[in-house]
């Protein structure tokens, strides 16, 4: 097969200019340098490094453990995989919404230390001041909003927003605000796709879905659940692309039998020569 060039870097304005145009924004989400050079060679727009972090990769069962240190350490490592695509650390919980300068400090460690283009935060309308303070400060802020994660405890679970005439006048009005507050981008996250439709055609910005239908501007998924590569669960709205897990336990079988049986490693992985050595070193060990 050819491989495919991309080389243009993407902007915030690229972004913006595709819901204009209508061409899907595609993101997906990384944890590690080498995930990040396959999706961002691969073509990908935006690459998320999302505190979905903390159930794929540190094996937490929410993502309300996960550190500032262990994002800005897993965004460090995307960030050396990332040439083209546009970057954007998520930030976790606890770490914007105790203060506005707290938020702008922590989401300026993104950018600084890490080498992100922006940040995500969950939050609609009460996190509007926030937001405005951060992209004052000169940050690229993508708003988060819908079944969040983060605070899915107090909405009553991992469950589908929207549903009732006052949640979903509540989240127009969370996306307004959003908007309104400067952020360049909405994820909608688990809502019908009635509702993510009308938000989209409501506000200015791009609106990016995961499990909010086809009528959004683009569209993310978390990279193990579209290669089948999280056993734990996966969403009813995720599409598997493929599904690595019984590749790799086959691939890993394999291995464990071929080193049991003295087959791996065979002649080809393995260095020649020395033998002219070995009279010395039988000598010297005497
Ligand atoms: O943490 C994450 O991966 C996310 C995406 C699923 C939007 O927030």
């Amino acid at each position: 097969m050819k491989e495919k060039k991309v080389s243009k870097t993407v902007t915030l304005a690229d972004i913006q200019n595709k819901k204009a145009s209508g061409e899907k924004i595609t993101m997906l989400t990384a944890y590690d340098y080498s995930m990040a050079r396959i999706l961002d060679e691969a073509g990908l727009d935006i690459v998320l490094v999302g505190d979905s972090l903390g159930m794929v990769a540190l094996g937490y069962d929410s993502t309300v453990p996960v550190s500032m240190e262990e994002m800005i350490h897993h965004c460090s490592a995307v960030r050396r995989g990332v040439n083209r695509a546009l970057l954007i650390g998520d930030m976790p919980y606890l770490s914007y919404q105790i203060s506005k300068n707290e938020a702008v400090k922590n989401a300026g460690r993104f950018i600084k230390n890490a080498g992100c283009h922006g940040v995500k935060l969950e939050g609609g309308y009460d996190m509007a001041p926030t937001i405005e303070k951060m992209v004052k400060a000169g940050i690229s802020v993508m708003g988060h909003i819908g079944l969040t994660p983060q605070t899915a405890i107090a909405l009553g679970g991992y469950k589908v927003q929207g549903r009732d005439l006052k949640s979903a006048k509540k989240l127009i009005e969370d996306a307004k605000a959003v908007a309104n507050a400067g952020a360049f981008s909405l994820v909608l996250e688990c809502i019908p796709s009635i509702i993510a439709k009308t938000i989209t055609e409501m506000v200015s910005i791009p609106t990016i879905g995961i499990g909010a239908g086809p009528h959004c501007d683009g569209q993310v998924l978390v990279i193990n659940d579209l290669l089948g590569f999280f056993e734990k669960f996966t969403p009813s709205f995720v599409k598997r692309y493929v599904n690595l897990n019984p590749k790799i336990k086959e691939a890993i079988d394999n291995y464990i039998n071929e080193v049991k049986n003295g087959v791996f490693p065979g002649p080809e992985h393995s260095f020649r020569g020395g033998e002219e050595l070995l009279e010395d070193l039988k000598s010297e060990n005497k």
